[in-house]
């Protein structure tokens, strides 16, 4: 398949995990990719790798200079974006008593204000393409509670809602937004918590398995898809069955 061909597609957090197989897989379908993150090495040796067609931007989410600087140089370098992954994400546990102010800005600045603001830099040069198309990636933790998630669940439940009313608003821009719920998914973020693994162990899902970034980044690319042109302010668990 090759949806994407002529097409320009950022993804934010691509240095690793399923920002980096979102990147790959529009790559192989032809989009030109602008792959952004905190992690330079990583970010610029994928961007290498995939070669041609491929840049990386570094890029804070929680920074408004830096969104503006990202759709420039996908502007200068590809002429047009039709397409936007809010990716990014932090997930750093703790039970509701001991979440300090300071975790709760975390997420809210990473997870929540790095998507809103993504979304309204990307209404101007979205229009402008035509048909554009927004993923924001939730998690299964804004479809259900768990414990010990209040400041990331807050946010995931957050952007969510966000992609309901942007969905509203950019309909008549021509702007799709959809968002996608991943239950447990095998990379660094998983690995980073291992007490999470050991509670919510492969057994727990349904399908009983962790999904993988590659699963993750065929809903990703079907939903900035034209396949999926008639599908938005639609919310998608890609979870094993977790959230059932
Ligand atoms: N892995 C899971 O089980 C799981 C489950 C549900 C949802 N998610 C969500 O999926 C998304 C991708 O996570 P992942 O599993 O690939 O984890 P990951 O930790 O491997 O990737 C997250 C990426 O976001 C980047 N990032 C963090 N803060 C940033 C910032 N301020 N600006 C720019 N980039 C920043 C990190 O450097 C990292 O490369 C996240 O939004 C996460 O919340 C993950």
């Amino acid at each position: 398949m090759n949806r994407f061909e002529g097409k320009t597609v950022i993804i934010t957090g691509a240095a690793r995990g399923q920002g980096a197989a979102e990147a790959k897989r529009f790559h192989r379908e032809e989009a030109n990719v602008v792959l952004t993150d905190l992690l330079v090495d990583e970010g610029e040796a994928l961007a290498r790798q995939l070669g041609e067609r491929a840049v990386f931007v570094k890029h804070d989410v929680t920074d408004e200079t830096a969104w503006a600087h990202v759709f420039e140089r996908a502007a200068s370098l590809f002429g047009q974006c039709n397409v936007l992954v809010n990716n990014a994400g932090i997930y750093k546990p703790a039970p509701l008593g001991e979440t300090t102010t300071q975790l709760a800005e975390q997420h809210f600045r990473v997870n929540q204000l790095g998507t809103l603001l993504g979304m309204k830099h990307a209404i101007e040069p979205l229009s402008a393409s035509g048909h554009g198309a927004i993923v924001n990636i939730s998690s299964v933790a804004g479809l259900r509670g768990f414990a010990n998630a209040i400041s990331y669940g807050g946010t995931k439940w957050a952007v969510r809602g966000m992609t309901k009313v942007a969905a509203a608003e950019l309909a008549p821009h021509g702007i799709r937004v959809n968002s996608v719920h991943p239950g447990f998914i095998a990379t660094d973020m998983l690995k980073e918590n291992p007490d999470e693994i050991n509670q919510f162990g492969a057994e727990s899902a349904p399908l009983k398995r962790h999904g993988t970034p590659d699963e993750v980044a065929a809903l990703v690319a079907f939903l900035a898809s034209n396949e999926s042109a008639f599908i938005t302010g639609a919310e998608i668990a890609i979870d094993g069955g977790w959230a059932i």
